[in-house]
């Protein structure tokens, strides 16, 4: 079945290799960069069916314009796949309000925002699939990245809530969660002003494996990845929300869950074990009618 896509971050790494996975299987692709020439050689191997269109995430009238062309050109959108990100290295005490924001801006408030719009689209066709392009940093931790790393467990909380929301529409939502793959994710990443050698040793490691990515044999291919992404849409039937695409990210994750789960243990154990500290003596009742127990904040 002939699908109408909407890619963005297609200059480069997954989103490129899924725009040319895309066209190659037959698909119809509004590829985004934000230098469409960039997109020149994809253009030139399928014309016509691969249609690029400039996208900064950061700009909402880009976003807007970016949707309203795919839509026309395309007649419609069936795939949404929130692919563009990019890293900032920092620990959580070097990252400026400035710099936070930013990352958000494009990890988050971006997709959010195309998530918007395609919506109505999806919603008057009947159907719809959502991709949004995640990592095990949208579930686990790494010292340096804290700025990415929240930003891609906010895409997750995004993406899991919007999926219970939308499902009566018929609209599926996929978060798929990469291990590594040798993109140019590491060359881009950009560092906080502010750096403090008291994190050095901490943060050293990370800043050191994800610049080295592009060049680490152990990383996976991008059109490995595009071909995984292609199942995941074209599957029919029942699928998880969250998928973790490579062995390194199903390792990863494997171990998260389990750490996951005895933190819970602990954490009702300790709560258990711990005196509840007496509450304060509640006012006599003046007649409002028969006590009940208190709700909570
Ligand atoms: N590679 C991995 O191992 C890995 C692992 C887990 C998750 N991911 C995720 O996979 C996605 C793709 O990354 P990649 O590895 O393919 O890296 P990449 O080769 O650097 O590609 C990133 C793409 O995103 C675009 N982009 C970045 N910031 C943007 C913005 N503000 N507005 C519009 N486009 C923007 C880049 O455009 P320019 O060329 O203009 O910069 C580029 O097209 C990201 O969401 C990343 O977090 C990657």
């Amino acid at each position: 079945m002939v699908r109408r896509w909407l890619v963005t971050g297609c200059s480069s790494g997954l989103g490129r290799a899924l725009a040319a996975a895309a066209a190659r299987a037959g698909h119809d692709v509004a590829a985004t960069a934000r230098k469409t020439a960039d997109l020149d050689d994809l253009v030139a191997a399928w014309p016509g069916r691969i249609l690029p269109i400039p996208l900064e995430l950061r700009d909402a009238a880009q976003c807007e314009e970016a949707v309203r062309v795919a839509a026309d050109l395309l007649g419609g959108i069936d795939v949404l796949v929130n692919n563009a990100g990019a890293g900032l290295f920092g620990a959580v005490e070097e990252v400026s309000d400035a710099e936070v924001r930013d990352q958000l801006e494009t990890l988050v408030v971006g997709p959010w925002r195309l998530v918007r719009l395609v919506l109505p689209l999806m919603r008057a066709q009947g159907h719809g699939h959502i991709v949004n392009v995640s990592s095990t940093a949208g579930r686990m931790p790494f010292p340096g990245l804290g700025a990415y790393v929240t930003g891609k467990h906010a895409l997750e909380g995004m993406s899991r809530t919007l999926a219970a929301e939308v499902a009566p529409q018929g609209i599926r939502v996929t978060v798929i969660e990469p291990g590594g793959f040798a993109t140019r994710y590491g060359a881009s990443l950009a560092e906080s002003v502010r750096r403090l050698s008291v994190y050095s040793t901490v943060t050293a490691e990370t800043l050191r494996g994800v610049r080295g990515m592009a060049e680490n044999p152990d990383m996976g291919r991008p059109e490995d990845c595009a071909a995984q992404v292609l199942g995941i849409v074209g599957a029919d039937g029942a699928a998880p929300l969250r998928i973790p695409i490579g062995d390194d990210a199903y390792a990863s994750l494997e171990a998260v869950e389990q750490a996951s789960r005895e933190e819970l243990a602990a954490a009702r154990a300790l709560t258990r074990s711990t005196p509840p500290r007496p509450s304060a003596t509640p006012p006599p009742a003046q007649g409002h009618g028969p006590e009940r127990p208190g709700s909570g904040g």
